[in-house]
């Protein structure tokens, strides 16, 4: 069972998007995803795929004890992504409790565990979590998202963690013209290996607005790519200006 965890030091980099789309891109590789909303107080998953009315038990409810079953909630059109909304308000569980619950999970029902992790860095949130968890940086091609993204960055490495990077929102434009002399230059910063690059994407925008998540498609395309890279293959970078 594969678990990966988004992240990022500030909000609004992009988490809860790329968290929807890349278990949509687990679907497509045949895999069964568990997508956890894990940002307290500030859910949001339930209610861009549409599942808000379903919603009795959420994640604390899981993580008390309550069948994991009746916690869980279907995502329209997605047979295998289950959703485990996040707790309406904050500080119901441990994060030790939270790390206990997400090692209990049943690797016979899922194949990938998705978890979209509230902004703002905190090591002991990232050190309760299992240690194979793979750590996704959402870093914007911007000088202050790139700051955080080396915080981060420096964070997971000194309490022996592994992350990757994905940059978000990208215009080849602003990289090359304005911020960055290239995309070097942003890893070379943040000292986390890249693990894709995602475009600015008007689906996207449109996607958070209406619920309606991409599914195919150039912009898709980036999502399955890297989760094919999460499942070790070894999928070239396509040429920037084609991203
Ligand atoms: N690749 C992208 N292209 C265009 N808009 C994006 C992209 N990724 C995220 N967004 C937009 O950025 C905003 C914040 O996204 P969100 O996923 O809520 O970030 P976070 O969970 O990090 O706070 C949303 O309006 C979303 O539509
Ligand atoms: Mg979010």
């Amino acid at each position: 069972m594969k678990i990966v965890a988004v992240t990022s030091g500030k909000g609004g980099s992009g988490k809860s998007t790329f968290s929807v789309q890349l278990s949509i891109a687990f679907e497509k590789l045949g895999k069964r995803v568990l997508l956890i909303d894990m940002d307290e107080g500030m859910r949001c998953l339930d209610m861009l795929l549409g599942a808000s009315e379903s919603l009795i038990f959420d994640l604390s409810d899981a993580i008390a004890g309550k069948e994991l079953e009746l916690c869980l909630l279907e995502v329209r059109k997605h047979n295998n992504i289950m959703l485990l909304a996040a707790p309406s308000s904050k500080g119901l569980f441990e994060y030790s409790d939270f790390g206990q619950f997400i090692r209990g999970l049943d690797p016979q029902k899922y194949d990938t565990v998705i978890i979209d992790l509230p902004a703002g860095l905190d090591a002991e949130l990232y050190k309760a979590l299992p240690v194979d968890t793979e750590f996704v940086c959402i870093c914007n091609p911007n000088q202050v998202s790139v700051r955080d993204a080396a915080n981060v960055g420096e964070l997971l490495n000194n309490i022996g963690r592994r992350g990757r990077l994905v940059i978000n929102r990208f215009e080849k434009y602003f990289v090359k013209n304005i911020l960055f002399d290239n995309i070097d230059d942003i890893i070379n910063e943040t000292k986390l290996g890249l693990l894709g690059i995602v475009p600015e994407s008007e689906g996207l925008r449109y996607a958070f607005c209406t619920g309606k998540f991409l599914t195919r498609g150039t912009d898709f395309k980036a999502f399955l790519r890297i989760a094919s890279r999460l499942c070790g293959k070894d999928v070239k970078l396509p040429k920037l200006k084609k991203i």
